[in-house]
């Protein structure tokens, strides 16, 4: 496989597995949305606020289209990646992915204090994390080739099982 890719929801951990794969590897790391940071020079929440997330969701397409031409990279996406067909197929045909399920609660427990993502600052947390693991959950089952449950284990741990798998 040419490139790993990390997919799942937000609060899975993707980012810091991702940066200790990477290493144990001896490749690239990359995170979708702090590329798209340093290409527009705004924050994700800035892009939310001024384009809307569907403007959000083509700057997020075009960056996964560039970062899936390269190789030898392990690749952390935003939870949302997988709402598009055309960036599944992208995905899938460009790596292997790897599904980190979270339970919400978990994924609850991990972004409570967290201010930077957009979809989580209005309305009940916990409510918002549910529905949208009820939408994402099918889209992320069909994108990935591994389907690896992150309760309770250390992010080197997960790196290590991914390893093992891959
Ligand atoms: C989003 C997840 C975020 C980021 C944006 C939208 C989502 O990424 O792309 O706030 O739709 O779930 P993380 O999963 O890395 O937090």
């Amino acid at each position: 496989m040419r490139n790993i890719i990390l997919i799942g929801p937000m609060g899975a951990g993707k980012t810091t597995i991702g940066r200790i794969l990477a290493n144990r590897l001896g490749w690239q790391f990359h995170d979708s949305d702090r590329e798209i940071e340093k290409r527009t020079g705004a924050s994700i929440p800035l892009i939310f606020d001024i384009e809307g997330e569907a403007g959000f969701r083509d700057r997020e397409h075009d960056m996964l289209a560039d970062l899936t031409a390269g190789q030898g990279m392990v690749l952390a996406t935003g939870g949302g990646a997988v709402l598009r067909e055309d960036n599944r197929k992208l995905l899938r045909e460009n790596g292997l992915v790897v599904y980190l399920f979270t339970s919400v609660e978990r994924q609850f427990e991990r972004t409570q204090h967290d201010t930077q993502r957009p979809l989580l600052q209005n309305g009940d947390r916990r409510a918002t994390l549910q529905r949208l693991m009820d939408e994402r959950d099918p889209l992320y089952r069909e994108t990935a080739h591994v389907v690896l449950e992150t309760g309770g284990q250390t992010p080197r741990a997960m790196a290590d099982r991914i390893l093992a798998a891959s």
